[in-house]
């Protein structure tokens, strides 16, 4: 295969990628360019979880989720215990929610993540992120969700989750 054909198909690989980005963006309320794409939730929940676990070392190692999240999740929380990290589980209520003020109660300034899952697996429990959202931005904390049960299911805009300050 000649060097034009190679170009060529790296050409309309990432036209496809690119096509696929803007349809899942215009589906999310997101851009183009804040979509990433991986082989699935796992692999996505395991790279936020290490990833800003790896880049903000130097600012904490305490993350909260809450004790009823997926495997995918509570997973590679137990890896980062495992290695000296902090985890916090809030527990939740009767009908399965998190109260955001338990969440707000156990952060703390070594806290580099939040992630509660938006819909259960098993429940259907939607939580209340757009709450918990406005406690990490007045705490400058990054906040996850595992939406892996909620896309093509309940509509999902990122900037309606999202707390504006
Ligand atoms: C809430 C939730 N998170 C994560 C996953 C893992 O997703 P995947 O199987 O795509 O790795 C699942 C799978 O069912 C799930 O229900």
């Amino acid at each position: 295969m000649s060097d034009c054909k190679n170009h060529e198909l790296g050409i309309e690989a990432k036209t496809v990628i690119e096509n696929a980005s803007e349809k899942v963006a215009a589906f999310l309320g997101s851009t183009p360019h804040e979509i990433v794409f991986t082989s699935g939730g796992s692999e996505s929940n395991n790279t936020v979880i290490k990833g800003v676990a790896h880049t903000y070392k130097n600012k904490g190692s305490h993350m909260i989720t809450s004790n009823i999240e997926h495997p995918a999740i509570i997973n590679p929380c137990k890896y980062l215990e495992s290695i000296g990290y902090k985890i916090s589980y809030v527990p939740v209520d009767q009908y399965g929610m998190v109260n955001p003020a338990d969440v707000e109660s156990v952060m703390t300034d070594r806290t580099v993540l939040v992630t509660i899952m938006h819909s259960n697996n098993e429940t259907g429990t939607i939580q209340p992120i757009e709450e918990i959202s406005k406690i990490c931005r007045a705490h400058h904390v990054l906040l996850h969700t595992d939406a892996s049960q909620s896309v093509g299911k309940v509509p999902i805009d990122v900037n309606e989750h999202r707390a504006r300050s």
